[in-house]
């Protein structure tokens, strides 16, 4: 009898264990002309990351199966949990049960919404077992459809946006749900390409260097899909830079630079000045202030700036976070070349924001900064692991060869 019963157990084991999908991997490419990241989406077409973004949206075609989701369904309330500013807030009206759902797709870059149905699509991609592709996998997708003058200012061959922001309608939390696998995904955005993006947890890649990667609480802000991390202080190699208490920083991919809150902005730059010029007593070059290129305010004669493996040689920045650990950044992650012999700090002063105004955050990371990091989203712990790649290392070195 106990036999028998261990024999049920065991067998039931497996079967949940062949029952364990494995997660979804797509390959990340950088377009050039907006330095905005792509992931495939079908037949040839891409979706543009925002991580930012709550919903996943397109130009539906006719391959795309229409729902009848009602205006009053709970779904409907997710796709519209997060209206973007300037955007319509969703409303039933008074024919709650028959009205269909509307959505309101937002383009990340100029700011455009669209009204739009729900349509049913899919993903095709792979699973993966951490290391390499394992097979393709088509994913059920709900997409809110949008028109095709909201493609403006998007990468060619892209039809939509995929938000991988902390919204029930966003990528992450449907491929979690039609797959059954973790809300979670990870991101290695690449300056060259291509990077890797793995929804659903699992084995994280290159296990020698992310098993001991630290996190940071992954923080929620009222009214807003977007991620952010919190600070406790910014330094300039060994000097501290103040910031209001538990000061947010918002991870954005629709910039390609950083953007500062004054009352942060201006402390950094004097503290930046202040070291670039005591780095040649460290035997750095003089580095040559030159006229400043919109919207920068430091810009240096490439010639006068040394070179090391993070880039060019300028005093290194970190981002003291909760938790304990420090995300500093190199050259390489906040230096712009804006043209020929000409560099520039890419750090921006936001506009029109005070310090007291509680919904902007201190800090929004751009793109720049998040290339060539394994970033691990984890919503279900509300954590974010990020961990720098070595020098020798990038997001491309991902095996995308399917074993045979
Ligand atoms: C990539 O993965 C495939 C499939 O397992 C394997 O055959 C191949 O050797 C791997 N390539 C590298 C460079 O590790």
């Amino acid at each position: 009898m106990a036999r028998l019963l261990l024999l049920v157990l065991a067998t039931s084991l497996v079967a949940l264990a062949s029952c364990q999908r494995l997660p979804v991997l797509a390959p990340v490419t950088k377009d050039p002309a907006t330095s905005l990241y792509t992931i495939p989406f079908h037949q040839g077409a891409s979706l543009v990351l925002d991580i930012a973004g709550p919903l996943v949206w397109s130009t539906c075609q006719r391959g795309d199966l229409p729902t009848d989701i009602p205006c009053s369904s709970p779904t409907c309330l997710l796709a519209n949990a997060y209206p973007a500013p300037g955007c319509p807030a969703s409303s039933c009206g008074s024919d709650r049960h028959h009205k269909p759902c509307k959505a309101y797709p937002y383009n990340p870059v100029t700011g455009a919404c669209a009204a739009g149905s729900l349509a049913r699509t899919t993903l095709v991609a792979s699973t993966t077992n951490g290391n390499y592709p394992v097979s393709e996998v088509n994913v059920r997708v709900l997409a809110a459809c949008a028109p095709r003058k909201l493609l403006a200012s998007l990468p060619r061959g892209s039809t939509g946006v995929a938000g991988l922001g902390g919204s029930g309608l966003a990528l992450p939390a449907q491929v979690a749900s039609t797959q059954k696998v973790d809300n979670k995904f990870l991101l290695c955005l690449p300056s060259g390409g291509p990077g890797v993006a793995i929804f659903g947890g699992g084995p994280l890649p290159w296990p020698q260097l992310t098993r001991s990667m630290p996190y940071t609480p992954l923080v929620t802000k009222g009214g807003s899909p977007a991620h952010y991390i919190s600070v406790k202080a910014i330094q300039v190699e060994d000097t501290r830079v103040s910031v209001s208490e538990r000061a947010l920083v918002m991870l954005s991919t629709r910039l390609p630079y950083a953007m500062l809150r004054r009352d942060v902005y201006r402390p950094l730059v004097d503290a930046f000045t202040k070291a670039l010029a005591a780095q040649p007593a460290n035997g750095a070059p003089v580095a040559r202030a030159v006229k400043p290129v919109a919207p920068f305010e430091l810009c240096y004669d490439t010639k006068s700036l040394g070179n090391n493996p993070g880039g060019y040689w300028v005093p290194n920045v970190g981002l003291a976070l909760d938790g304990g650990s420090d995300w500093w950044m190199t050259g390489k992650n906040f230096m712009v070349d804006v043209k020929p012999g000409t560099a520039c700090v890419g750090f921006v002063e936001m506009k029109g924001v005070d310090a007291g105004a509680g919904r902007a955050p201190a800090v929004i990371l751009g793109g720049a900064q998040l290339e060539e990091l394994v970033l691990d989203f984890d919503m279900e712990k509300k954590r974010l692991g990020f961990l720098r790649l070595p020098h020798y290392m990038d997001c491309s070195r991902f095996n995308f060869t399917r074993s045979a």
